[in-house]
């Protein structure tokens, strides 16, 4: 079995910070997104991987390389444009050849891994297979409708009266029945090759569709606030290695799961874990944590920050009390003398709030 994961793509929902680098980089307690996916499917057993990738290729290539650090062998496809997750397989059709495959997109984080899904589908081995999760609000996911044995007797698209509450996940398993189904489909109203309609022909051409219901954690990271939530996720199991720290001082009070990497240094400040601060990075005279992952080459002064990601050369002086916010790469945050003006200088699509 060979998998497909997908990461190019528009990342409208995340900018300012796509509009400089790709969101499955985005880092997740240090870590890009992407990561805990080529890892979900080492895990799997699974080791010829498909990254579709689009505008920012550059970057994904850097960080992933060829795959060998993962124990996986990695195949780059490029899709020029993003037109859809059934077009990001039709672009990767040579790759695919005959195979039975599993798609991943680069951008979503499954807490279970998905060696159980995989494995189910290799004893069975039906048309097309996808994972499925209850929320609360169906009416912005794909919803799957059920029959008694767990089949996918119909697939909807952000249905404005869902049947289920089961919206798909961003994994699903294919044979190569699925080429058919991408062959036959035409573009959605929003002007993408749709999986969904493509899964939906499978159904109609009465192929055996199944379905894999999962209660664990899954969050697809294309909002601010969801990437926030996996980053509390994946803090929330660091475990620190209290061999290879950076620099504390004896004013600092760290608290819980805190990790100071080596390069890093912590000054006069009180860190309230599960915190990660990155090589390079200088805290000083500042209050961080819980949930916050402070990336490499960081400066953070006389501040506070809380359930938080600040990105790679960022700097933040003298601001009281940041909360839920995700800082770009070398961006500067400080406040003004009291009483003074707000100095502004934001990215396209930059969204602020400031407290009066
Ligand atoms: P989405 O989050 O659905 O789309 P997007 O990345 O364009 O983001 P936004 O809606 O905020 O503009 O994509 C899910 C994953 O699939 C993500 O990792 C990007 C990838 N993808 C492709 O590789 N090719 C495509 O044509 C599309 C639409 C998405």
């Amino acid at each position: 079995m060979k998998a497909l994961v997908l990461a190019a793509g528009t990342g409208s929902r995340l900018r300012p910070v796509t509009h400089t680098g790709a969101k499955q980089l985005v880092p997740v307690a240090n870590r890009p997104v992407l990561f805990y996916a080529l890892e979900a499917l080492a895990a799997a057993r699974i080791t010829e991987v498909g990254v579709v990738i689009g505008p920012r290729a550059d970057d994904i290539k850097e960080s992933v390389g060829d795959g060998s650090d993962f124990g996986l062998d990695v195949t780059y496809i490029c899709q020029e444009e993003p037109l859809g997750l059934a077009h990001a397989v039709l672009v990767s059709q040579e790759f695919l050849g005959d195979d039975d495959f599993l798609m991943y997109l680069g951008d979503n984080f499954v807490g279970e891994g998905v060696a159980h899904f995989a494995d189910e589908f290799r004893r069975q081995r039906p048309a097309a297979q996808i994972l499925l999760t209850p929320v609360a609000d169906p009416t912005s996911f794909g919803v799957a409708e059920l029959d008694a044995e767990g089949r996918v007797v119909s697939l909807e698209e952000k249905p404005r009266t869902p049947r289920s509450d089961l919206a798909v996940m961003g994994v699903y398993l294919f044979t190569s029945a699925i080429h058919d189904g991408i062959r036959e489909i035409k573009p959605s109203a929003r002007g993408e090759l749709e999986i969904t309609h493509a899964i939906q022909w499978l159904i109609e051409e009465g192929r055996d569709v199944r379905s894999t219901v999962s209660t664990g954690y899954w969050r697809d990271t294309g909002n601010v606030a969801d990437m926030l939530d996996v980053n509390r996720h994946v803090l929330d199991s660091l475990v620190t290695d209290h061999t290879a720290v950076g620099e504390v001082d004896e004013d600092s009070v760290l608290t819980g799961e805190v990790r100071v990497a080596p390069g890093a240094r912590v000054v006069r400040s009180r860190i309230v874990g599960p915190v990660v601060i990155g090589s390079g990075s200088v805290v000083v005279g500042s209050r961080i944590g819980p949930h916050t992952s402070i990336a490499e080459d960081c400066e953070i002064t006389g501040s506070d920050i809380e359930s938080s990601i600040v990105l790679l050369g960022s700097t933040v002086r003298d601001v009281p009390a940041i909360t839920a916010s995700l800082i770009g790469r070398h961006t500067s945050v400080r406040s003004a003398r009291a009483g003074g003006n707000h100095h502004l200088v934001l990215g396209d699509h930059t969204r602020i709030t400031l407290a009066s």
